[in-house]
């Protein structure tokens, strides 16, 4: 008889809404269509460090019901290298061996990894030296991963920006306020950029387009004189001073993130034109919560189709959202290729016909 596949499943990096819809879909896919067993790996490749490895069985009838929730039923984390692993004692361990000998002991044939670039990036340098078989499938709200129009994540954080945006404007018209959203998106504009055109911002300013306080003062000007009493403001969280330098917050352990850009330019647009501002840090909010419909419709595509690759042998590939087509390239190809916002595309030229104001 032959032996039944046996394939692993893990989220790494950050979590957000749509994971569970591509585990669901990967398990009923690996089931039904094909009869192998799915382990569902805990906590990233954490889970495989551990002995016994952290791992639970999957099956369609613990997987069906986990279509709407967000986050990741297997738990996720974005800390810890395994090539450089903070140990308690102070001291750095490659544990990236460790890793290796937990996918053999679960007896693993296959391992699907669903992760952002620097995930995908460690996944592959651990298949690479272990020999696994890896498939990876993009998740983040940044939608920064290279090769693919969308990733898992970001329609869902769009959409949460989007509807705060929509808040936004009643309470900014009523107190003829500047109302200023910092959103998500580490280094890359693409939730600023889609959620202000969509949520009908005046100003969008990410970090791919250099801004002048000036351009910004010309349009709280231009809006007064069309008699408009209030300015929708949207800012990704890396956008710079005008100088250039980055606005982190740094914690008491000296850990640093990004975070404080909106407050920046309340007090700079206050000073500048007399302008009352108040500002929202949307934070975490946009990685929670219930998938979008196209969320759950990608995953479902992702999930199946990651198991198919596997099915057919093909490894080192991450599948890819290209022209409403599930296609795959090869991981090394999707990491090499950083997608941040094209300021030459179709929706900087988008926003820009709409008279929305980039900050340049
Ligand atoms: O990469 C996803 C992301 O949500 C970024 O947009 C954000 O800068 C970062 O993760 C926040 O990370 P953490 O959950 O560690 O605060």
């Amino acid at each position: 008889m032959v032996k039944p596949k046996r394939i692993g499943i893990l989220t790494s990096g950050g979590d957000c809404a749509g994971l569970n819809a591509v585990i669901r879909a990967a398990v009923y896919r690996a089931e039904s269509t094909y009869g192998w067993e799915v382990v569902g790996i805990r906590q990233a490749t954490h889970g495989l460090m551990l002995r016994p490895p952290e791992a639970t069985p999957l099956n369609i009838e613990k997987v069906d019901p986990i279509l709407t929730a967000g986050g990741t039923i297997l738990g996720t984390t974005n800390k810890g290298d395994p090539f450089a692993f903070p140990m308690p004692d102070g001291t750095v361990r490659d544990r990236s061996e460790e890793i290796i000998e937990g996918y053999h002991i679960l007896g693993l044939d296959a391992l699907i990894g669903i992760g952002g670039d620097g995930s995908l990036a460690i996944l592959r340098r651990l298949a690479v030296q272990g020999k696994l078989n890896l498939v990876g499938v993009p998740k983040t709200i940044d939608n920064d991963v290279g090769s693919t129009d969308l990733s898992i994540g970001f329609d869902t954080a769009v959409t949460i920006a989007t509807e705060a945006l929509d808040r936004l404007h009643f309470t900014a018209a009523s107190h003829s306020r500047v109302m200023i959203l910092e959103v998500m998106g580490r280094d890359a504009g693409h939730i600023a950029l889609s959620a202000g055109i969509a949520g009908g911002a005046d100003i969008i300013l990410i970090p791919e387009i250099p801004y002048s306080l000036e351009s910004i003062c010309d349009k709280l000007d231009e809006r007064h004189r069309q008699g408009k009493n209030y300015c929708l403001v949207i800012v990704a969280e890396a956008v710079r001073t005008e100088k250039g330098e980055p606005v982190m917050m740094t914690n008491m352990l000296g850990q640093s993130r990004f975070g404080g850009i909106g407050h920046y330019l309340a007090d700079r647009i206050c000073a500048a034109s007399g302008a009352e501002t108040r500002v929202t840090v949307l934070g975490h909010i946009q990685r929670g919560g219930t998938p979008s419909p196209i969320e759950r419709l990608i995953g479902s595509a992702f999930g199946v189709a990651a198991v198919d690759l596997i099915a057919d042998g093909k490894f080192d590939r991450m599948v890819t959202w290209r022209n409403r087509q599930v296609e795959s390239v090869p991981i090394a190809e999707a990491i090499a290729h950083y997608k941040g916002v094209d300021p030459n595309g179709i929706l900087v030229k988008t926003a820009r016909s709409m008279g929305i104001c980039l900050g340049d």
